[in-house]
């Protein structure tokens, strides 16, 4: 019987990497330092593959946080040429082939790539982002119509990875600021016709760290959902004209 021997073979697509990749070790390190690497990739390759690649390859101590590969679990997001991004979700084509890697802005480095979202996920409980009803449960579903649920639609798109808050200035001036995800989170359910706790939300989002620092854009349709949520708290009505 034949014997298949695996071998990785370079394609002629294959491209070289240059990645230059801030690091912070905190035994050896006083502050962050730039760390060069080189690695061959295919453009369809994301660039997630290419971190894996330098860690399991040439340096086993580079640390970033990774979960799902596949967009969802929000844990990957760093910034790569500038921008925040998820890892998982940029492919090598369309970075070209000299790559800076760093965490993201505005949150403390915990190690490399990793930062701490500690802060990040405190705020986005203070906005109490989850269901709020006490009304006498109905013998079936709290039903809603498909306008109701198109609604807040977009701002369940939110997977928490904390893109928006690392790339926005005011969080960056403003430690204190609830920050772009918490206002998305709030949005979800303030224009959710099941919720109840809407006064609340917006109670707490009309104060000095609330929706009135916001200056800035991102991803999903940040700056509408925030907009919204002001003009809630301005007129005291979730409703449309
Ligand atoms: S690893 Fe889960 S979003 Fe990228």
């Amino acid at each position: 019987m034949a014997t298949a021997t695996a071998t990785k073979t370079a394609s002629t697509t294959t491209r070289t990497l240059h990645v230059k990749i801030k690091r912070y070790q905190p035994e050896g390190d006083a502050k962050p330092r730039w760390q060069d690497f080189t690695v061959t990739a295919e453009p369809t390759d994301r660039f997630l593959d290419v971190l894996n690649t330098i860690k399991w390859e040439q340096d086993g101590t580079l640390t970033y946080r990774r979960s799902c590969a596949h967009g969802v679990c929000g844990s990957d997001a760093m910034r790569i040429n500038g921008r925040n991004r998820l890892a998982c979700k940029v492919l090598v084509k369309d970075l070209g082939t000299q790559i800076t890697v760093e965490p993201m802005l505005g949150f403390p480095i915990i190690r490399d790539l990793v930062v701490d979202m500690e802060p990040f996920f405190h705020k986005y409980e203070k906005v109490r982002p989850y269901l709020i009803n006490d009304e006498p449960l109905p013998a079936t579903e709290r039903l809603q119509s498909p306008s109701e649920r198109a609604r807040y639609d977009d701002t369940t798109k939110c997977i928490l990875c904390g893109a928006c808050t690392g790339s926005c200035p005011s969080v960056w001036a403003n430690r204190e600021w609830v920050g772009p995800a918490s206002i998305v989170n709030a949005h979800r359910f303030i224009f959710d016709s099941r919720d109840r706790g809407g006064a609340e939300r917006l109670e707490i989002l009309s104060d000095r760290t609330g929706v009135w620092r916001c200056r800035t854009i991102w991803g999903i349709h940040v700056t509408e959902a925030i907009e919204e949520v002001k003009r809630a708290i301005m007129y005291g009505t979730t409703a449309t004209e």
